[in-house]
């Protein structure tokens, strides 16, 4: 059968390749728009993620949620996916055996979607996909072009419920990657 999104996820479905397979409630594979040209990529899922089986649906995602809305762009048109699949226990940072074990499929969903722009959203994210030294605080924003993909990160959501003065330097940022996504589709 010919690899899609659906046959990745049924297969990503019976993972047991770390042990977070054995706590998880659901995966969490990835939603959103299969031929999305922007993509956003996050940590691993929480509490609510791992109950509904659904990518930032807590109180991160809504946040989230209202930055989009600000700049613009429908969650509907975006895709978004994690690191990990499976909810680390209480939601500790995810430990380098499970980014290895997992990160296949995250390279698989890239490869069918072929985004024009992947966000990393935090410091781990950002790690994992643009570089091992990678500083959130001093970075977020800045653009790096890797194989056919722009790439940036921004503050994970969860950062700025932490600490709401990040807002402003998110909200600058989201509209860089607006305005990115309107200069790399010029309207005839
Ligand atoms: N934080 C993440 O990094 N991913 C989610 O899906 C939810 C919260």
């Amino acid at each position: 059968m010919e690899q899609s999104l659906d046959t990745l996820k049924i297969q990503c479905e019976s993972c047991q390749k770390c042990s977070l397979g054995a706590t998880r409630t659901n995966l969490v594979f990835g939603t959103g728009n299969a031929n999305a040209k922007l993509m956003f990529v996050g940590e691993a899922p929480g509490e609510q993620e791992d109950l509904s089986g659904i990518p930032f649906v807590g109180r991160a995602g809504q946040l989230l949620d209202k930055f989009l809305y600000a700049v613009d762009i429908e969650r509907k048109d975006v895709y978004i996916a994690n690191i990990l699949k499976c909810r680390p226990p209480k939601n500790r940072d995810p430990l380098p055996e499970e980014e290895d074990a997992c990160i296949g499929y995250l390279r698989e969903q890239v490869r069918l979607i072929r985004p024009q722009v992947i966000v990393c959203l935090g410091r781990i994210s950002a790690m994992r996909m643009i570089k091992p030294d990678y500083k959130i605080t001093k970075e977020h924003g800045q653009w790096v072009q890797k194989g056919n993909f722009w790439m940036t990160a921004v503050y994970h959501p969860a950062a700025l419920l932490r600490d709401p003065r990040k807002k402003e330097e998110m909200l600058e940022d989201m509209k860089r990657i607006a305005e990115k996504l309107s200069e790399l589709n010029p309207k005839e």
